[in-house]
């Protein structure tokens, strides 16, 4: 299957490299679009050699600006992981202003599995604009694997960690 991995900038990005190498470890191809926000958290190296793809960050690429479209229609299945509050509302509120945004918009509607999973602060999961756009985009049809509570990586208790990646992987199959 090839699933596109469309990521924002959060602490968990770390953890979702895991997906990337479980992915390819089960035989499928996978490619990965990122904000700019990801580079401050994991690095391009990384993803592309974890991917074996080159990975899109910039909408605007000399050479290769209808990426967001081929890869929308290249993807069997769109996963975005870790989607932060940020990404959520700007998804929700139909902003297209950077490569994953812009991706995003261009593969709704073409009936491909939509999956987001979020990570955050407690306090921004429980944002109103935050939860507004989680019960917008579950209306739309889009799957929403939820954050877990615990301890998070701010050192802060409550609902906002990441999964980890044993279970999404068996979650985002489920709903594959
Ligand atoms: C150390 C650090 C960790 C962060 N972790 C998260 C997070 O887990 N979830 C989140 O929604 N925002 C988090 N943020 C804030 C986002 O990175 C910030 O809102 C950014 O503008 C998101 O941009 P993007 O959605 O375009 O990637 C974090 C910021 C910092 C500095």
């Amino acid at each position: 299957m090839n699933k596109l991995l469309l990521m924002s900038g959060s602490i968990a990005c770390a953890k979702a490299t895991g997906l990337i190498s479980a992915w390819v470890k089960d035989g499928h191809q996978v490619k990965v679009a990122i904000t700019d926000s990801v580079q401050h958290f994991v690095g391009c190296a990384t993803l592309e050699g974890l991917s074996g793809h080159q990975v899109l960050t910039n909408t605007f690429a000399h050479g290769d600006m209808m990426a967001h479209i081929s890869i929308s229609r290249w993807a069997d299945a769109v996963i975005v992981c870790p989607a932060t509050a940020n990404l959520i509302n700007k998804m929700a509120a139909g902003i297209a202003d950077d490569m994953v945004t812009t991706t995003w918009m261009a593969a709704y509607g073409l009936d491909k599995p939509m999956i987001v999973i979020p990570a955050m602060n407690y306090l921004m999961w429980q944002y109103p604009a935050t939860l507004e756009s989680v019960n917008k985009l579950k209306t739309w049809g889009v799957h929403l694997i939820e954050p877990e509570a615990g301890i998070l990586a701010c050192g802060e208790t409550g609902v906002g960690r990441l999964p980890e990646v044993d279970t999404l992987v068996a979650r985002i199959e489920a709903l594959l």
